[in-house]
């Protein structure tokens, strides 16, 4: 008990330079707050560090996914109910914007050892009226993008990559966000870029992303998105702007971010390699650490050919071991936990799908089973060794 106030291990953490501070401080005194110059900046680096030609930044992951996801559905002329594909363990957010576009979630299990969408599961569920799949990277590695890109690619269905808990990872050389037809990307707190507030939707494909983006600004006419896009025009340009900058074509949103949080993206996809390279370490210093406990701990492992950025660090406990007293045991300690992303045992989901939880039996034993910790540069060699000691304890003690 008494180490809680000794040590403190939070799940998410971030290290916030000096360069970042002046740079929040530079966009108070330049007086532009909306969307302007600092914004298109990170816009423009953070899609070409993923090889994605187009990204708008927004307030949110959620608010990406759902403009994302609507984009598709207009684009595709898609109707009401239509189905699409979520893995059975994600943040609840993957599964809401299917329910606010007006479309049908269905799940699909995960598989085991990553946690992720299982290839074969999501083919299973395919139906005539499955017009996409939502596939997650969770926890910082890309999922089997491959096998999903082939088998929607067969089916005739879209791809909109949940990337909120990924960033700067590959798989075969590909940037998670580059495989489908529009990602999402959360720089929430505790994410792996962190802007307080902030997601980013992406695309290679034109249309998508202006109208991702204009839905993101009231569905505004694309020709006028920012205050500059009518600077230095005169004359029948003038005109033109003028009867088309209050015209909105799509029901749109206010999910606008602002030039500070953009400021706070910049500064960090400076630094964003030796951030990338220190959740590696913290991770592979826990799994070091770790590894004694293997008969009672699945402990994360990185999929052949792919990178993971460890938003965060996913434990699935043996069945002999009982994951609520443990996670309990750990948080008493100043280790603070999380569950690992249940959805479908969910209150909401219950009872929007009663039974729900027992169709999926790999997400059923993860809702029980699985829980994770932080891997995070705000961490260091201590806390991971206070981790895998207070580990340790808890299993001496339970012998
Ligand atoms: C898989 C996944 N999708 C979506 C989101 C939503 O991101 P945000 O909190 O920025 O809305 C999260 C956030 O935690 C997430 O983990």
């Amino acid at each position: 008990m008494v180490d809680r106030a000794v040590r403190s291990v939070p799940v998410g953490g971030f290290n916030l330079t000096e360069a970042a501070k002046a740079a929040v401080m530079r966009v108070l005194d330049s007086g532009r707050l909306s969307y302007g110059p600092v914004t298109r900046e990170f816009e423009q680096e953070f899609a070409r560090r993923h090889g994605l030609r187009f990204a708008a930044f927004c307030n949110s992951g959620t608010s990406a996914l759902q403009v994302g996801l609507q984009a598709l559905k207009i684009l595709g002329g898609w109707h009401d109910g239509d189905e699409v594909i979520v893995p059975a363990i994600t943040f609840v957010a993957t599964a809401n914007v299917v329910l606010h576009n007006n479309l049908t979630p269905v799940f699909a299990d995960v598989e085991r050892q990553h946690v992720s969408l299982d290839p074969e599961r999501f083919e299973a569920a395919i139906t005539p009226r499955t017009r996409a799949v939502i596939p997650v990277h969770p926890f910082g590695q890309p999922c089997d993008m491959e096998t999903i890109m082939e088998i929607a690619r067969r089916h005739d269905l879209r791809v909109l990559e949940d990337s909120c808990e990924t960033m700067f990872a590959r798989l075969n050389g590909v940037s998670v966000g580059a495989f489908g037809d529009a990602a999402a990307f959360s720089t929430f707190a505790a994410h792996v870029l962190v802007t307080g507030v902030g997601g980013l939707v992406c695309s290679n494909d034109i249309e998508v992303a202006q109208l991702s983006r204009s839905l993101l600004n009231h569905g505004r006419d694309s020709s006028y998105l920012s205050i500059d896009d009518d600077n230095g025009v005169g004359g029948a340009a003038l005109r033109e702007v003028m009867a088309r900058r209050f015209s909105f074509e799509h029901v749109g949103h206010s999910f606008r971010a602002t030039e500070m949080e953009a400021a706070l993206g910049v500064a960090q996809l400076a630094d964003a390699d030796g951030m990338i390279a220190k959740r590696r370490a913290i991770a592979g210093g826990l799994t070091a650490g770790l590894e004694a406990f293997r008969d009672r701990l699945q402990l994360p492992t990185v999929r052949s050919d792919a990178e993971h950025s460890f938003m965060m660090y996913p434990i699935v406990v043996a069945p002999s071991v009982h994951r609520d007293d443990l996670t309990f045991y750990l948080e008493e300690h100043g280790i603070e936990t999380r569950p690992l992303m249940p959805l479908t045992n969910q209150p909401i989901y219950e009872r929007l799908w009663p039974g729900l939880e027992d169709r999926f039996p790999v997400a059923r034993e993860i809702n029980r089973r699985g829980f994770y910790i932080g891997s995070h540069p705000a961490m260091d060699d201590e806390d991971v060794a206070h981790v895998v000691a207070t580990v340790g304890d808890y299993f001496a003690q339970k012998r």
